[in-house]
């Protein structure tokens, strides 16, 4: 807390902006000098060695992994962005380490970027060791995006961000009212009453970040894997490394089939979702409904409505006891099943299994779906723990790039896959590419930048607003990615990614000029990100929209209670197999606590904080690989 507080009173005096955009020079040496750099940026920001948490000033940390940082997101006047700029705790999770390998994997496979050392890439795969479910008496590979701890008490494995905890228990012991006095002297009252706030939200914060495995580390793992197994060549150590760890694949497949969300089953541990989902999911599922078809989908969380009873009370809980559907989990999955399939990690026969079919058909149509229909207009909904849209593009691409590649060698091993290739193909071409190419924005004649919200939400002395473009590198890479990767494929005899033939001249000048905004600006922007978010950002995400099933249970087992522990109740809130749409525009009139919030205006529409994690190092790679495949593209 001295630290923090120390932070922002060196950030008030040294804040200055440095943004100075060059016109009219042309990319070409420039990317690849900047590749360089972003390579080296990368690399030393790995963990080198375990370290221990030393309060207040040093986080644990854990070897092999990179960086990435629990913040809030303050905006408005001068004292709510000093405060955003200067509050961070350091987070370990998995999801942040397996992607900037992925990343490096990539810029080297498919671009024009230096080869990471077997040693770099060893390194973080056996950090991630320790997010397989510890919960289970079998080896598995379904994922935790935190680490686990052992409870003794409850006799249990526990996910939860560990330094958050230990600011928390810091903070906690720290006199707030001598804090807030300094911080109302010092003429910053919002903040001290923030302060106020955030240390009465503790206890709420503590408790939803408690998290059974879920399906994205769990697909992202399996993502990493296929990568390896094509590089097994280049990177040998690290490819026998994931694989020594990830013994039972099957263990995957098997949790999906379990746990997948079907709203038309008599199932009632998975037949119940979110409340939040069934809102912008529900014309998806109506439409099933009216077509007699049955339906599948890849969740989130990797625990059902029976589990919770009996995991929920020991701390390993999906936040507020349901499961939803998150797009982008989604694209992950639809990607680990696409690349683990066709670089041979898997049995080829996997899709011979109906209910996986299913499940991988209807996903891919979900994905399409969302990217046609702009999120039914709930990106805050559709997109609930990765805010950022252009990612989600980006994930998706990527498997439509892998089909498309795998296509050159000879036929794709099911027709499922060939309609995913093609229905996706064309939505990522249509409405994906139109949306992107809508959403750049020009800086002079050669460049054009990509922003999403974070740091677009401050106000001047005037209440005029104030653009910092904090994310802006972030996006503009992810921009870059998402198009790159829909409208190239990779040539395996030249090693280049040629252009399509169809590709539309806007796209290739807006690659390029984006391209040209991050070589020149690369080191002149906040390299900020909102990779990860928790579920809740205001009121449009609180999960008050209708419901048809609530049920309270109180935790049976004894044990507890015998020890003088209160038992908790675990609540039910959710939506229960499909209804039509004429009842649930009844229940919208209804009061869910509030009115259910029809429309989203922008997360910087309001002027509520919520927890964000970033990744400076997930940007910088990001970049890299969005510029290393600009310079690797070539046309036919
Ligand atoms: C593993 O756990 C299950 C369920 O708790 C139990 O039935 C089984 O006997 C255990 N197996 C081993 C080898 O410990
Ligand atoms: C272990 O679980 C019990 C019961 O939920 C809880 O009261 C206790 O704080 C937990 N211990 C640790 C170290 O988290
Ligand atoms: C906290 O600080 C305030 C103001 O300096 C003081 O009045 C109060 O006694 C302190 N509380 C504790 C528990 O030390
Ligand atoms: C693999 O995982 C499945 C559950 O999905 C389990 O039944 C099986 O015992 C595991 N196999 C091994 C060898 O651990
Ligand atoms: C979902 O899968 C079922 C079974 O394969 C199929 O009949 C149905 O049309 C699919 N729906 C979508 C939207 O993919
Ligand atoms: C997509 O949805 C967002 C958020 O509701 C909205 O602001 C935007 O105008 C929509 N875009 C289109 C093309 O409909
Ligand atoms: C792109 O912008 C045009 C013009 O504002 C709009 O009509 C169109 O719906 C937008 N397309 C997408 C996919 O956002
Ligand atoms: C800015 O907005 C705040 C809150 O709405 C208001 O109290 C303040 O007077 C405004 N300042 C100016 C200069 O308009």
């Amino acid at each position: 807390m001295a630290n923090l507080f120390r932070h922002l009173l060196i950030l008030v005096g040294l804040y200055v902006v440095s943004s100075k955009p060059t016109f009219s020079e042309k990319y070409g040496d420039l990317i690849h000098t900047r590749v360089g750099e972003l390579f080296r940026r990368v690399e030393a920001m790995q963990v080198k060695k375990d370290e221990p948490f030393i309060p207040p000033l040093l986080w644990e940390k854990h070897k092999g992994m990179y960086e990435s940082d629990i913040k809030f997101y303050f905006h408005g006047h001068l004292d709510l962005y000093l405060f955003r700029e200067a509050f961070k705790v350091y987070d370990d999770n998995m999801f942040n380490t397996a992607w900037i390998t992925q990343c490096l994997l990539e810029a080297y496979m498919y671009g024009n970027s230096p080869k990471p050392s077997d040693e770099q890439i060893f390194s973080s795969v056996k950090s991630i060791k320790e997010y397989h479910n510890k919960n289970l008496n079998y080896s598995n590979s379904l994922m935790t995006f935190w680490p686990q701890q052992y409870n003794e008490t409850t006799k249990t494995w526990v996910s939860y961000p560990v330094n958050l905890h230990n600011f928390f228990e810091l903070a906690g012991d720290f006199n707030a009212t001598f804090l807030e006095t300094i911080l109302k002297d010092l003429g910053f009252a919002d903040l001290a009453s923030i302060m106020e706030r955030l240390m009465k939200s503790r206890d709420g914060y503590l408790r939803a970040f408690l998290i059974p495995p879920d399906f994205d580390d769990t697909f992202v793992n399996v993502g990493l894997g296929s990568l390896l197994t094509e590089a097994a060549a280049d990177f040998p150590q690290s490819h026998q490394q994931w694989l020594s760890q990830n013994t039972n694949l099957t263990s995957v497949f098997d949790g999906l089939k379990k746990y997948a969300y079907r709203p038309l089953s008599k199932n009632d541990a998975v037949n119940t979702i979110d409340c939040r989902t069934y809102f912008y999911l529900r014309h998806f599922l109506e439409k099933q409904v009216d077509d007699k078809q049955d339906i599948a989908l890849v969740p989130t969380w990797i625990q059902d409505l029976n589990e919770v009873q009996t995991m929920g009370p020991k701390g390993v809980d999906m936040p507020f006891n349901i499961n939803n559907v998150d797009a982008t989990v989604a694209a992950n999955g639809v990607f680990g099943i696409t690349s683990s399939i066709l670089s041979g990690l898997v049995d080829p026969n996997l899709l011979h299994d109906q209910d996986l079919m299913q499940i991988y058909l209807n996903t891919s149509n979900l994905l399409a779906h969302m990217i046609n229909y702009n999120f039914s207009s709930r990106p805050d909904l559709a997109l609930l723990y990765y805010p950022s849209a252009f990612e989600f593009y980006w994930f998706v691409a990527r498997t439509y790039a892998e089909l498309q590649r795998s296509t050159k060698k000879g036929p794709l091993p099911y027709p499922v896959m060939d309609f995913v290739r093609d229905s996706l193909g064309e939505v990522l071409k249509g409405t994906m590419t139109e949306a992107v190419l809508n959403a750049s924005i020009p800086n002079g004649d050669s460049q054009v930048y990509f922003d999403d919200f974070v740091g677009d939400g401050d106000l001047d002395s005037n209440n005029k607003t104030i653009i910092r473009g904090e994310d802006r590198l972030f996006t503009t890479a992810m921009a870059i990615n998402a198009l790159i990767t829909t409208w190239t494929t990779f040539d395996k005899d030249s090693r280049h990614l040629v252009w399509e033939k169809d590709v539309p001249k806007e796209v290739r000048e807006t690659v390029e000029k984006a391209a040209n905004f991050l070589v020149h600006n690369m080191f002149s922007f906040k390299p900020w990100n909102a990779f990860f978010s928790g579920s809740v950002k205001g009121t449009t995400t609180f999960p008050l929209y209708p419901v048809n099933r609530v049920s309270i249970k109180v935790r049976k087992s004894a044990d507890y209670t015998n020890k003088g522990l209160t038992p908790e109740a675990v609540r039910i809130y959710g939506m229960q197999g499909v209804i039509p749409e004429s009842a649930y525009q009844e229940l919208l009139k209804e009061k869910w606590f509030i009115n259910a919030p029809l429309d989203f205006h922008g997360y910087n529409g309001y002027p509520d904080y919520w927890p964000f994690w970033c990744s400076e190092a997930y940007t910088y790679v990001t970049s890299m690989l969005a510029l290393a495949k600009v310079s690797n593209s070539v046309d036919l």
